[in-house]
């Protein structure tokens, strides 16, 4: 009986085979895969944010179901869209934790990648030749945040419609195309109904659309140069006579049974959240979105969700004073562009960069420079395989410079999370505009202190 269910099953993946490469794609990707040997508690966070990913998709489509993207307002005189999520939390079986999953997954995500992009920076995994796998990883990291800005908007709570409110109007700061621009995201001069349709859409189609497609290619890409490892040496470099990496482990089982494990771990700390504390003190559910949206009443702090929070400050930071403080920073990043230049043409390239982008910083308003900040910050992570010099890749190698300066940068980006959930302060402002400094000086100068820094020699081989 055995002997037959396994015969069947063969014929059928032997015609399954001859149709789709089912067996040469499970084999190229987990059997056959070879990933290092070493691989850490920080390699956990790739594979947690599948898990996450997965887990918001099927929340989100449940609560489609009961969802309705209605700003009017309902007999109760309560906005539709709002009503229909509290029919999802007090009447849909089950909906509460689904809405829960769904929110405090939102938070989860950002946990995860940051944690994962943190890994990325410890063991130089966006170096030469992953350079690809990272941009994409940038580019969902873009996706997350539209997503998550586009999502916050449906409950139709006070923070949605008036952090929509906030953050669309920053689009106007942009010149000329600005004011349109804002009027074409808004679909109206307010945020409206028109609005929360077309958030509606692009949160539930466009952009999930887009981010498993980018998720695919970051998979593609990194199965293409192979895993790096928290030694960043190159396994493929040392194979053995069947060319397989002397170093290497096939990912499943190996590592299919480490991520079951990490997955474990990470549901049950997820489940206390969602059963105990699923609006995690007000910074995964804020208390005012847990009031309809009234377009007449601004509440008197509005601040987003504390994974935007790093950016939002340098946003805040960039006063009219700060252009200042960037002028010197250029200035600085010039003399040393210049200096370092082999050629004349670099020298003088140094010279007319450094010169140009004085003179618009002063000629623009600092409102835009706040918002190109808020934006390029993000985009900076970019550019990081090509800013980074070290011969080495991974912290274990580099010297008390490189540890240093990472330090600084991770305690600068915490804080400014801090200040940005915080009300605007004198001296909230200026410790903001001296981190937003740190934060760009780590992407800024990282071409010579990553030069300059004493690394140790790389092993061969992986250490573990
Ligand atoms: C939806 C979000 C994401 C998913 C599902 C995802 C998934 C994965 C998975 C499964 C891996 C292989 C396992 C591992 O190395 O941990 C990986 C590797 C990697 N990811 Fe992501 N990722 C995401 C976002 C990002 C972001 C935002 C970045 C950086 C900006 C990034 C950069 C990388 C890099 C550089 C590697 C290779 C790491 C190495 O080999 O050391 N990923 N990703």
């Amino acid at each position: 009986m055995k002997g037959n269910v396994q015969q069947y099953a063969q014929q059928l993946l032997g015609w399954v085979d001859a149709r789709f490469p089912a067996s040469k794609l499970y084999k190229e990707h987990m059997a056959e895969y070879y990933a290092p040997k070493n691989f850490n508690f920080w390699y956990f966070f790739g594979s947690l944010a599948l898990l996450v990913l997965v887990m918001q998709i099927v929340t989100g489509i449940f609560l489609v179901m009961h969802y309705k993207p209605d700003a009017a307002l309902n007999d109760s005189g309560i906005p539709a869209a709002f009503a229909s999520v509290e029919y999802i939390m007090r009447d849909v079986p089950g909906g509460w934790i689904i809405r829960y999953l769904h929110s405090t997954g939102a938070s989860a995500f950002f946990i995860v990648v940051y944690l994962h992009m943190f890994r990325g920076l410890l063991y130089g995994s966006y170096r030469k030749p992953r350079e690809l796998v990272w941009l994409f990883g940038v580019a969902i990291f873009l996706c997350l945040m539209a997503e998550a800005f586009f999502g916050y908007l449906l409950p139709w709570g006070q923070m949605s419609f008036w952090g929509a409110q906030v953050i669309v109007n920053l689009f106007s700061a942009i010149p000329l195309i600005g004011p349109d621009l804002s009027l074409f995201i808004r679909g109206d001069y307010v945020v409206s109904d028109a609005t929360l349709n077309r958030f509606f859409s692009f949160h539930v189609i466009a952009i999930p659309l887009v981010l498993v497609g980018l998720v695919a290619a970051h998979l593609i890409a990194l199965h293409e140069v192979g895993s790096n490892n928290p030694d960043g040496v190159e396994i493929k470099k040392h194979k053995d006579a069947n060319g397989i990496p002397l170093d290497g482990i096939p990912f499943h089982p190996y590592y299919t049974v480490k991520d079951i494990f990490g997955s474990v771990i990470f549901l049950m700390v997820f489940a206390l959240i969602v059963f105990f504390m699923p609006e995690g003190g007000g910074y995964f559910l804020e208390a005012n979105n847990f009031l309809p949206a009234d377009p007449l009443k601004t509440p008197p702090h509005i601040a987003p969700v504390w994974y935007f929070t790093p950016f939002y400050s340098i946003l805040r930071a960039t006063t009219s004073d700060f252009i200042w403080w960037l002028a010197i920073l250029a200035i600085i990043v010039g003399v040393l562009s210049f200096l370092s230049a082999k050629k004349k043409s670099g020298k003088t390239a140094s010279l007319v960069i450094t010169a140009v982008v004085v003179a618009v910083l002063f000629l623009l308003e600092a409102k835009v420079w706040g918002v190109v900040l808020m934006g390029g910050s993000v985009l900076l992570f970019a550019f990081l395989p090509w800013l980074d010099r070290s011969p080495v890749k991974s912290i274990r190698y580099k010297g008390p410079l490189f540890k240093t300066i990472l330090g600084v940068f991770v305690v600068a980006f915490i804080i400014l999370g801090y200040l940005g959930i915080q009300p605007p302060s004198p001296i909230g402002g200026l410790v903001s505009q001296i981190c937003s400094i740190l934060y760009l000086s780590f992407f800024a100068f990282m071409p010579w202190y990553s030069r300059l820094d004493k690394t140790r020699p790389e092993p061969e081989r992986v250490t573990a």
